[in-house]
């Protein structure tokens, strides 16, 4: 990417940017705001440091899309996206650490990372307002990446990167790890949602016992149950975390044709080899039942899918591009499965995108 595409990036309202202020050096003085940024914001900075950080830019730019694919050793749902930044001489966020896996991939320019150590909630903070900056860091690597130079950060590693002249833009290829809050916190809501106040305990067969004030082991027993039936369900718990997985984050790129297309519109497409392309702010995954079954989830829906429609579903998870056979369409539901999701503007036909 140039700096002029980030930097038009950051000035839209539908792309989550920020612009640090100030050096990695000194990291209780960098400042934060966040973007939209106005169009003559970078001009006004002059020669200090600053380093812009644009979120999801494999969202909307394809090429940036493609880093993904030498990652795909790692399975779609736990890929989050490419941030690219992109920093004058010195800039950089300041040291601090992350939760989630990350590839840094440099791109134009260089810059230097330290790493420190493994960090965690008791590591102490620098009292700044916005950012997250480790109060004490001790550098115990030093690595300069040049253009095209990988760097693997895993989760907690405190890091400190800073731009080494001018014109330093880092790919970062980030990675998602669900949090065991976030994972009780969704999936008993989802429990919740499916539960009525008239499902209660019922104890007709209630003995007598020697002491009122004992709930007895009988009773904390079947209590647990009631509890844990519902949520130890792992068929229910496999159809959830699909939709989970593959929630959409921030404003999608919005593929949804004009009009909604039906069957008869779509038929004379597949007539001929058709390419269905997948939107690179979707997320596609799938969960294969044991009677061999398939539960594709895109965007937080999930579809049902058997026979060639599970074939089909797995063919649209395993690849971006999909070359689509006229004879793979002869079946209605692989064609309303298509349909679902051309009109949901997970994906296009090649050439329709936009
Ligand atoms: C950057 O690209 O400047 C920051 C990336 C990071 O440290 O997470
Ligand atoms: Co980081």
């Amino acid at each position: 990417m140039e700096p002029d595409e980030l930097a038009g990036l950051a000035c839209e309202d539908y792309v989550d940017s920020r612009l640090v202020t100030g050096s990695a050096e000194v990291g209780d003085a960098l400042g934060l705001e966040h973007g939209p940024l106005p169009d003559d914001r970078l001009d006004a900075l002059g020669a200090k440091p600053w380093t812009l950080l644009v979120q999801a830019v494999d969202h909307h730019i394809p090429a940036v899309a493609d880093l993904i694919d030498p990652f795909r050793f790692i399975p779609n749902w736990r890929i989050d996206d490419v941030m690219v930044s992109y920093a004058t001489d010195q800039g950089g966020v300041g040291a601090h650490y992350d939760q989630y896996d990350v590839f840094l991939v440099q791109g134009l320019g260089r810059r230097r990372w330290e790493l420190g150590d493994i960090c965690s909630e008791e590591t102490p903070l620098l009292p700044h307002e916005d950012l997250r900056l480790l109060a004490e860091f001790e550098a115990r690597q030093d690595w300069v990446l040049e253009p095209g130079d990988i760097l693997y950060v895993p989760p907690g590693l405190a890091h400190k990167g800073t731009a080494i002249g001018h014109d330093c833009m880092t790919y970062s290829v980030g990675f998602r790890a669900p949090s065991r809050t976030e994972l009780v916190a969704g999936w008993t809501d989802e429990v919740l949602d499916q539960l009525t106040d008239d499902d209660r305990y019922v104890d007709a067969d209630l003995k007598l016992q020697p002491n009122p004030g004992l709930i007895s082991e009988h009773a904390v027993s079947r209590l647990h149950k009631m509890v844990m039936e519902k949520l130890g369900d792992e068929a229910a718990f496999a159809r959830w975390i699909g939709k989970f997985a593959t929630a959409p984050k921030g404003a999608a790129l919005d593929w949804q044709p004009e009009h909604t297309l039906s069957d008869e519109q779509v038929l004379p497409r597949f007539a001929c080899d058709a390419i269905l392309v997948r939107n690179p702010a979707s997320r596609f995954a799938y969960v294969r039942w044991a009677d061999g079954n398939v539960l594709l989830s895109v965007d937080g829906e999930s579809y049902e899918c058997c026979d060639e429609t599970g074939a089909f579903a797995e063919k649209l998870c395993a690849n971006t591009r999909i070359p689509v056979d006229p004879s793979e369409t002869t079946a209605r539901p692989v064609r309303e499965l298509i349909l679902a999701l051309v009109n949901r503007g997970s994906i296009a036909f090649d050439g329709d995108e936009g």
